[in-house]
C-alpha cells in the first residue's frame, strides 16, 4: 500500500504510505517470516527451551523495543535509503556512510540464505499436496535441504522477488500478504489447539515453559539477542527504509509497540504449535536443528493423512507468502540504495541485486557447514554489530529523538529509548560481541571452522 509502488522511488518521488494501516502492515510484514515459524522455535530448542524464551522476552523489551524505535525515527529523519539517510543525517561523515553501506551488504548476505529456506517451504508445499514426506519426514527434510534443486528453487525465489520489486507491484503482493498472513496466524493457531489434544504434548509444554536458569550463560543471551534483532527485521535498514516513507504525523511509539507485540506473539505461538509437536514425534531433544519446523510440523501431518496434506500444503503456502514480504524487505534496501545513489534504473537494479543475492545464497544451498554458520551465528552477529551502530546513532546523534518518537500518539517511549540506546544497550551489544569473536578466532585456532567452507 505505498503509493504507485514507491519502495525505492529516488528522493524527489519517493511516495508515502497511503494509511497508517498499510505501513504497519508492510513492517509487520517484514517482521513476522522465517523467523518467527522457523528459526525461533529452534534458536530457543537450542538455547534450552524455557530459559531462552524468558531471556528473549527480557531482551525486547530493553533492547529490542528502543532499537526498533532508534530505526524508525532514523528513517523518518533521514527520508532515504541507508547510505543516504546516514549520510544526510551524520552530514556526510565517511564513518556512517560507511555503515550505510554495510547494512546494504549484509541484508544481501542475509537474503542469500533466507532464500534457500524460501525454496524448502515450496517444496513443502509440493511434498504435502502429494504426501512425499508422509512415510519418512526426517530422510525427506535430510534429501531436500542442499543439492541442485535446493540452488533451483533458491534462483526461483530471488527471482520472483527481485520481479517484484523491479515490477512494483508491492500494492498486489500487499494484498496477497494482507489475506495469507491472517491464514498462517489462524492456522498456527489452529495447529497448536490440535496438537495439544494428542498424546505426549505435555513433555513439548513443559520443555517450552519451565526455565532451569541453571543453564544460563552469554551464548544463549547472544542468540536471544541476535534472534530478537533478526525476528524484529532491525539492524539491515529495512525498517529505517520502511520509515522513510511515513508521514510525520505518525507515532513511532505507538507504531513500533504494534509491530513488535505483532512479531513477538506470532513467534510465542510458533512454539506452542512446534514444541508440542516435536515431543508427539518423540523428537524433542535430538532435532533442534533447521530441521525443527519442517520435521516436526511433517511427522504432524503425516498423522493426518488426506487431511494432512490439504492442511500441510496450506500451512506451507501461507507460510512462503510471510516469507516472501520478509525478502522483498530484505532485498529493497540494496535497491534503493543504487537508485538514489547511483541513479541505476529500477529494473536494473532489482536485476543486479537478484545476482548478487543468488551467488551468495550458492553456498547456503549447497553446503550445510556453510549454510548453519551463515543462518546462525553469522546472522546473529551481522544483526547485534547492526542493532549497536543503529543504537549509538539514535542515542548520541539523533537530534531531538525522544521527541521524533513521542510525536502524535500515546505512548511515549521516547526518553526511555534515547537513555537505553545511549550507554546500557551499547555496552551488551558491543561485549555480545567481544565475546562472539573470542569464540570464533577459538574456533579458527582448533581447526574447526574457516569461514564457515
Ligand atoms: N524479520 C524477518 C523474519 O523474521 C526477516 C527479515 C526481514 C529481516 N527483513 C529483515 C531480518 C531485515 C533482519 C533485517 O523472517
Amino acid at each position: 500500500m505505498v503509493s504507485g509502488g514507491a519502495l525505492g522511488q529516488p528522493e524527489n518521488d519517493r511516495g508515502a504510505w497511503n494509511s497508517r494501516l498499510g505501513f504497519i502492515l508492510a513492517a509487520v510484514g517484514s517482521a513476522v517470516g522465517l523467523g518467527n515459524i522457523w528459526r525461533f522455535p529452534f534458536t530457543t530448542a537450542e538455547g534450552g527451551g524455557a530459559v531462552f524464551l524468558v531471556i528473549y522476552l527480557v531482551i525486547l523489551v530493553i533492547v529490542g523495543l528502543p532499537v526498533m524505535l532508534g530505526e524508525l525515527a532514523l528513517g523518518r529523519r533521514g527520508k532515504l535509503n541507508p547510505v543516504g539517510t546516514f549520510r544526510r543525517l551524520a552530514n556526510g561523515h565517511p564513518f556512517w556512510v560507511g555503515v550505510g553501506v554495510l547494512f546494504v551488504l549484509t541484508s544481501l548476505f542475509i537474503i542469500s540464505w533466507y532464500s534457500v529456506i524460501g525454496g524448502w517451504v515450496l517444496r513443502y508445499i509440493w511434498g504435502s499436496a502429494n504426501g512425499s514426506y508422509f512415510a519418512d519426514p526426517a530422510g525427506y527434510f535430510n534429501e531436500i535441504q542442499d543439492g541442485p534443486i535446493a540452488l533451483g528453487l533458491h534462483a526461483f525465489v530471488i527471482g520472483i522477488t527481485a520481479l517484484v520489486l523491479a515490477i512494483g507491484v508491492s500494492k498486489g503482493i500487499e494484498r496477497v500478504a494482507f489475506i495469507m498472513m491472517p491464514i498462517l496466524f489462524v492456522l498456527v493457531v489452529g495447529i497448536a489447539i490440535w496438537v495439544a489434544t494428542l498424546d505426549g504434548a505435555g513433555e513439548g509444554y513443559s520443555f517450552y515453559l519451565s526455565p532451569d536458569f541453571s543453564e544460563f550463560d552469554t551464548d544463549i543471551l547472544r542468540s536471544a539477542t541476535g534472534q530478537a534483532f533478526f525476528s524484529l527485521s532491525l539492524g539491515q535498514g529495512a525498517i529505517l527504509t520502511y520509515a522513510s516513507y511515513l508521514d510525520d504525523r505518525e507515532s513511532l511509539s505507538d507504531n513500533g509497540t504494534i509491530i513488535s507485540l505483532a512479531d513477538t506473539g506470532v513467534a510465542v505461538l510458533a512454539g506452542f504449535m512446534i514444541f508440542p509437536a516435536l515431543a508427539v514425534a518423540g523428537l524433542l531433544t535430538t532435532e533442534a536443528g533447521p530441521g525443527a519446523l519442517f520435521i516436526g510440523l511433517a511427522t504432524a501431518f503425516a498423522e493426518l493423512g488426506t487431511v494432512g496434506r490439504i492442511l500441510g500444503s496450506l500451512f506451507f503456502t501461507a507460510l512462503f507468502f510471510a516469507a516472501f514480504t520478509s525478502a522483498i524487505s530484505l532485498l529493497e534496501p540494496s535497491i534503493s540504495f543504487v537508485r538514489d545513489q547511483f541513479k541505476v534504473p529500477r529494473v536494473k537494479a532489482a536485476i543486479l541485486m537478484g545476482i548478487i543475492a543468488y551467488i551468495g545464497g550458492i553456498f547456503a544451498a549447497l553446503s550445510r557447514t556453510y549454510f548453519g554458520i551463515a543462518a546462525g551465528d553469522g546472522t546473529d552477529i551481522v544483526v547485534i554489530l547492526g542493532g549497536l551502530l543503529i543504537s549509538l546513532f539514535a542515542g548520541w546523534f539523533l537530534m531531538d529523538a525522544p521527541e521524533e518518537m513521542n510525536r502524535g500518539g500515546r505512548l511515549r517511549l521516547g526518553h526511555y529509548a534515547m537513555w537505553m540506546c545511549r550507554i546500557p544497550i551499547p555496552v551488551v551489544l558491543f561485549t555480545l560481541l567481544v565475546l562472539a569473536l573470542v569464540d570464533y578466532v577459538n574456533a579458527i585456532r582448533a581447526g574447526e571452522v574457516f569461514l564457515g567452507l
